[in-house]
């Protein structure tokens, strides 16, 4: 069965074992019964153009993607960089948030969040890496990561991630979080604050001489109580120069993580966090990962440098989309 936006349910629909309204001769049941009260996939405008006075990263023109040895442990100068990559992400993305909205299409989130990082200077690091359409995306409710930015119109209820990565001075900064469309129920609102919470404790858990199996530990620990799932499929990355670097920060407790933090090490802690299965499916725009059961996710991500004295969240900031951040306690 396909699922497109352009098949409209009429208002009263079949009984499960009475034809499909949609013409397809099968049992409703068999057809788009499957898909109600799921997102449906919009359309997809082309890749919008980076002008040329912007720098743009070695895959921006062919898509292709041919990864370097890059060192695990940042030069200080690099740092500084990476630094202002994290701070012009974290104030696309709390701009990004504030547009939420019903009736606000994530295409049009994605057109601000393309203008934003250009008058920033910044590459969206996401325009073509690996072919990926557009400047950021965009998750909405059952959709775990990757969601691209459509025609679709977020409605009352929804929940919508964002997740926005910038390249500027040569560097990436990939930062997200999970926003409330209007109305939200209970269940879907405890999901997000306990994912962002979680997120926290990862961070909390940085620290020189630990494994990066402490981080995975701590998200776990944290939605434990309220019988989360948490995703094992899409895990944090190193990142610095390239998006994605051979660092792998895992969400859950794995002892085989035994890669020890280091002062001056660069990743991301971005669990994804679910109501029900952590199984997942591809669309078949070949990006985006929804959960096999339907239910919904959450998920919040910052770009963490290990310090001395624990991590500096170098996404993260005062007006950055984190309410329940350290610096918003
Ligand atoms: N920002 C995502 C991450 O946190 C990666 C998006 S890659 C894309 O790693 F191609 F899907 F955009
Ligand atoms: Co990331
Ligand atoms: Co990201």
């Amino acid at each position: 069965m396909k699922i497109s936006s352009l098949d409209a349910a009429p208002a009263t629909l079949p009984q499960a074992n009475e034809p499909c309204w949609c013409g397809s001769g099968r049992k409703y049941k068999r057809c788009h019964k499957k898909s109600e009260g799921r997102v449906l996939q919009g359309h997809v405008s082309p890749m919008r153009s980076v002008p040329d006075h912007i720098a743009r990263p070695p895959y921006a023109d062919t898509g292709e993607y041919e990864p370097w040895d890059e060192g695990r442990v940042k030069s200080p100068e690099i740092i500084e960089r990476m630094r202002h990559a994290g701070k012009v992400a974290g104030e696309v993305l709390a701009l990004a948030g504030a547009m939420v909205a019903p009736g606000v299409t994530t295409e049009e989130i994605d057109i601000a969040v393309h203008e934003a990082f250009i008058e920033r200077n910044a590459y969206p690091s996401t325009i073509n890496y690996h072919g990926y359409p557009k400047a950021c995306c965009t998750s909405v409710n059952e959709v775990i990561c990757h969601g691209i930015p459509d025609s679709r119109k977020l409605q009352d209820g929804d929940i919508c991630n964002i997740d926005v990565t910038g390249w500027v001075g040569g560097v990436h900064g990939d930062t997200n979080a999970t926003f409330f469309v209007g109305d939200v129920d209970p269940e879907s609102r405890q999901l997000v604050r306990v994912t962002e919470e979680a997120t926290w404790r990862g961070i909390e858990a940085v620290k020189v001489g630990r494994p990066l199996s402490d981080i995975g530990r701590a998200i776990e620990d944290a939605v434990k109580p309220y019988r989360y799932g948490v995703v094992r499929a899409f895990v944090g990355h190193g990142i610095g120069e390239q998006f994605h670097t051979d660092i792998q920060v895992l969400h859950y407790y794995d002892s085989r993580s035994t890669t020890i933090m280091r002062e001056g090490m660069t990743f991301t802690i971005e669990p994804m966090i679910t109501l029900g299965s952590v199984n997942y499916k591809i669309w078949d725009d070949n990006w985006t990962a929804v959960t096999s059961d339907g239910k919904r996710t959450a998920q919040f991500e910052h770009t963490i440098l290990v310090t001395a004295d624990g991590a500096d969240v170098l996404t993260g900031g005062p007006g950055t989309a984190s309410p329940s951040a350290p610096w918003a306690r």
